[in-house]
């Protein structure tokens, strides 16, 4: 049984032959109208979501097959009431395939213990690995090639987006810098920072972090950047993580310290004046919708190969 849980998981060949998948199902979705015929897909979500929800829901339909949205806040898991357990022993007699957007990644990983049915990781703490395969396609369709490339990650990197990113681009040869804060509640996991360094060194990627934005910026071929109120983030941390995180915002001045070609990435939900300035993310150099695109895509290939191998 194969799952998605975190790219740390997944060998550099099985990511490039999912990606060799996604392009082919946003060049002939055709092909793919019955794949999932009779196939139940149910989503769990304990955080609000546009792009994940919408996306795998679409893309199941596309394929033949059908998508439930499972809202914890109205479940028995949700309310205490049955625990992961059970609850995934139960879908795993109903439906072909999970995606769960959860707070904790270790639930997750009990969803996987448990259950017979595959699993996808559709956001947790610890990681994001869909978004991040779909970026790294997005990447691959504008540079033509993601080995070699250098992608500069910018702001709260105490995330899954990061950490995601700094597996994803060490498994495939892209270097990559995280430009930060100083503190541990700002920058990626150590334990995930090593293990990228040591997947770069078999890969051939740099993997480094700085506190010095331009320096992170400087030659990049592509430049990212993620919320600075990730969705469990109180409001009233608001203004004080704005003075932290400010020296980081992409704008037009950053921006000129990358590769001349270079493309600006967002995996959204974004704000303008916050992280990017409006100029950069509605800029020529932005390829954010593209990335919000290709989430459908993806999600449609991870789909495929995960029940291919069930
Ligand atoms: N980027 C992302 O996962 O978007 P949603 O939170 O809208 O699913």
């Amino acid at each position: 049984m194969k799952h998605l849980v975190t790219l740390k998981d997944w060998s550099s060949e099985e990511i490039l032959q999912v990606l060799d998948l996604a392009d082919e199902l946003k060049r002939e979705p055709s092909k793919y109208y019955d794949t999932m015929h009779r196939k139940v897909l149910v989503m769990i979500f304990e955080k609000p979501s546009l792009r994940t929800r919408v996306s795998f829901e679409t893309g199941m339909c596309q394929m033949g097959g059908d998508a439930i949205y499972y809202d914890m806040s109205t479940s028995p898991l949700g309310s205490g009431k049955e625990n992961i357990h059970d609850t995934i022993k139960v879908l795993s007699r109903y439906a072909d395939i999970v995606m769960a957007r959860l707070f904790s990644h270790a639930s997750l990983e009990e969803m996987v213990k448990y259950g017979s049915i595959p699993v996808i990781n559709g956001l947790t703490n610890y990681t994001h690995p869909c978004q991040i395969l779909a970026d790294l396609q997005t990447v691959r369709e504008h540079k033509g090639a993601l080995k070699g490339l250098t992608l500069a990650y910018l702001g709260d990197a105490f995330n899954n987006v990061t950490h995601s990113l700094l597996f994803g681009c060490a498994k495939v040869g892209m270097n990559i810098r995280v430009g930060c804060p100083a503190g541990k509640e700002y920058s990626p996991d150590p334990q995930v920072l090593a293990d990228a360094q040591a997947f770069g060194a078999i890969s051939g990627a740099e993997v480094r972090l700085t506190h010095d934005a331009a320096e992170a910026v400087k030659g990049a071929d592509v430049v990212y950047t993620d919320s600075w109120m990730s969705y469990h983030i109180p409001e009233a941390e608001l203004d004080a993580r704005v003075r932290v995180f400010r020296p980081y915002q992409v704008n037009a001045e950053l921006m000129a310290h990358a590769n001349k070609e270079a493309i600006f990435m967002n995996c959204l939900p974004a704000i303008r004046g916050y992280e990017q300035t409006a100029e950069v993310m509605d800029g020529p150099q932005s390829v954010v919708f593209d990335e919000v695109e290709n989430r459908l895509h993806m999600h449609k290939a991870v789909m495929v190969h995960l029940l291919n191998q069930a």
